[in-house]
Order: structure tokens, then C-alpha cells, then sequence
């Protein structure tokens, strides 16, 4: 069965392994600073947030999202990262993160729940065209 719910600071190492994970996925390694940051902040559940889930109690999903404000609408709920632990794929916990994510923000009157992935991402993009409207945009980024 999978449950939906906070990190409990008794999850940082099972987070830290996904979190790992979702940016070795992408090709980066995060520096232990940085890490610390992300923890820091989503425990204090302020500034940045996260939902985790379980499969027979064990963490192999993490969502982490925040909320910002929008030029034409109520704030915006900006999912950034999703990440489901590779050996509890396709059991829908990617699903049910979404799911709490915009539970979450329906709760806190976001007019909408967004996010971005890589066009080549079919694996995620299939669950996603399930789930929510792709309406065409595409980003562009400046790193500074
Ligand atoms: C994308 C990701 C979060 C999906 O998580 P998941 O827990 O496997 O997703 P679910 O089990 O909820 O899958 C739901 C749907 O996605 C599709 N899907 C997911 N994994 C699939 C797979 N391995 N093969 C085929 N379809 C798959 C299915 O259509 C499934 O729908 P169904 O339940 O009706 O069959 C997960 O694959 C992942 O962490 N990928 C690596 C990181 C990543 O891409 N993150 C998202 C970046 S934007």
C-alpha cells in the first residue's frame, strides 16, 4: 500500500538516497552544502516543501515543490522535483506524489500546479499526459 506524507527527520538518509538519485538522473552531484540547505528547508516547511511516500512503510518516492506568486492568478504551486526510488517504478507512486502535491496546493487555494520536464522524458511525460495539461510552452534558461 502506499502512503502519502511529511518527512520525518528519521527519513533523511532514504531521502538523501533519492534525492541522489533524482539529480545523478540528470546528470549532476549535488554538493553536501546543498543538501544540507534542501533538508534544512524542508523541514521548516516554509520556503520549500516536500511529501513522501511509502510502499509497506519503506520511503521510495519524494516531491518537492513551492509555492510563488503569479502576475494573473492566486499563487502558483511549482512542482521542481519528482523522484521514485527505481526498484518501486510503475506501482503509481509517481501518481500519488502528484496527486498529494495538488492536493496540497488545492488546500492552500493555488489556482494550479505545474511543472517541467524534458521532452525526451517518456517514461515520466506518459504519466504526466495522464495527469495534467501539457499546454505547449517551452522554457528557456540563463544560468548565471
Ligand atoms: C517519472 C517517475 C517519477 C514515475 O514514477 P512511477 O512511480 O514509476 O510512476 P507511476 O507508477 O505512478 O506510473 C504512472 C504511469 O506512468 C507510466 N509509467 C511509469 N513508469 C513506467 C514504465 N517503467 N514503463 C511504462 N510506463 C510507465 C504508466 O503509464 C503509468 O500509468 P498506469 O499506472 O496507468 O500504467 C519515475 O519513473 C522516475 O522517478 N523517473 C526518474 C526521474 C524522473 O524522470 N523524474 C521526473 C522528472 S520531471
Amino acid at each position: 500500500m502506499i502512503t502519502l506524507g511529511p518527512l520525518l527527520p528519521a527519513d533523511r538518509a532514504a531521502w538523501e538516497e533519492l534525492f541522489v538519485g533524482y539529480n545523478a538522473f540528470y546528470g549532476r552531484e549535488l554538493p553536501p552544502l546543498l543538501l544540507d540547505r534542501a533538508w534544512r528547508e524542508f523541514q521548516r516547511d516554509v520556503r520549500m516543501h516536500a511529501l513522501g511516500a511509502r510502499h509497506d512503510g519503506r520511503l521510495v518516492g519524494i516531491a518537492h515543490f513551492l509555492v510563488h506568486a503569479s502576475t494573473t492568478a492566486p499563487d502558483v504551486c511549482y512542482l521542481q522535483d519528482l523522484f521514485t526510488a527505481p526498484d518501486a517504478r510503475g506501482l503509481g507512486v509517481g501518481r500519488a506524489l502528484i496527486g498529494g502535491v495538488v492536493e496540497w496546493a488545492r488546500e492552500r487555494e493555488c489556482s494550479r500546479v505545474y511543472w517541467h520536464t524534458q521532452e525526451s522524458n517518456d517514461t515520466a511525460r506518459r504519466l504526466y499526459d495522464q495527469v495534467a495539461e501539457n499546454r505547449g510552452f517551452i522554457s528557456y534558461v540563463v544560468p548565471l
